[in-house]
């Protein structure tokens, strides 16, 4: 079974559809600790869901923009075939008459095609584990040129900070490589902040239900 199939697997457990679009909206209120009030409503509105799995979590993530701006501009991405077909599937059958780009390539080309000062917002899920230091760094250096100057970002992902958030890391780097046919990447929680804060970036995170799983909220310094 392929990278797509065994991730649909995880995405169809019960409890998916709720922790991922109430972590959307924990995500936007936690921005209010950094003094930003996200308006989905500004002319333009932009976003772009980096990295999406399947047609599942596109699907939530399409309802959460749409139910806030009708006119907003989607752009999701991923480097999966079969998770850029399947979303491509749901947005042709239901999502036809919204403005959605659904595009196949790599998180680390994204300067190379979108302009700089493109998106109000930026989402992902779960992707960091999958870049090594060097490219996280150069994502963030990406998503801070194309990001609007008032623009945030929002994300969850493994961040340990105890000795058993590293028992979780060698269990986790194992599921990815045999379950998921993927490489993973350990970052600890005081390396994600270190690595957001030197890529010019405030923050705030807090827990999710799932262990070691932080979520982001971050903004470009002034
Ligand atoms: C764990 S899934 C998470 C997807 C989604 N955010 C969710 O919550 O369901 C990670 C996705 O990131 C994609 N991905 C991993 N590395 C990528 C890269 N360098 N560029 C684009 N997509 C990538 C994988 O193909 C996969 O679909």
């Amino acid at each position: 079974m392929d990278y797509y199939n065994r991730f649909q697997l995880i995405t169809h457990l019960f409890f998916f559809r709720k922790l991922i679009s109430s972590a959307y909206a924990r995500g936007i209120k936690d921005l209010k600790k950094l003094g930003i009030e996200a308006d989905f409503n500004k002319p333009g509105f932009t976003c772009l869901l980096s990295g999406v799995g399947g047609e599942i979590t596109a699907e939530l993530y399409i309802e959460f923009v749409i139910a806030r701006n009708k006119k907003a501009k989607m752009v999701i991405i991923d480097l999966g075939e079969q998770q850029v077909a399947s979303v491509k599937h749901l947005v042709e059958q239901k999502y036809k008459g919204y403005d959605i780009t659904v595009k196949r390539m790599n998180v680390l080309d994204i300067e190379k095609n979108f302009a700089a000062k493109t998106f109000d917002w930026i989402e992902t899920d779960g992707l960091i584990e999958y870049l090594d230091k060097p490219q996280l760094k150069s994502l963030l250096r990406q998503w801070k040129q194309v990001l609007k100057p008032d623009g945030f970002i929002t994300t969850r992902d493994f961040a340990s900070n105890s000795p058993f958030g590293a028992l979780v890391d060698k269990f986790r780097m194992w599921f990815i490589k045999k379950h998921l046919t993927l490489t993973g990447h350990v970052h600890t929680k005081k390396q994600l902040d270190e690595i957001f804060a030197q890529a010019g970036f405030r923050f705030v995170t807090g827990p999710t239900p799932v262990p070691t799983f932080k979520r982001y909220a971050l903004v470009a310094k002034a």
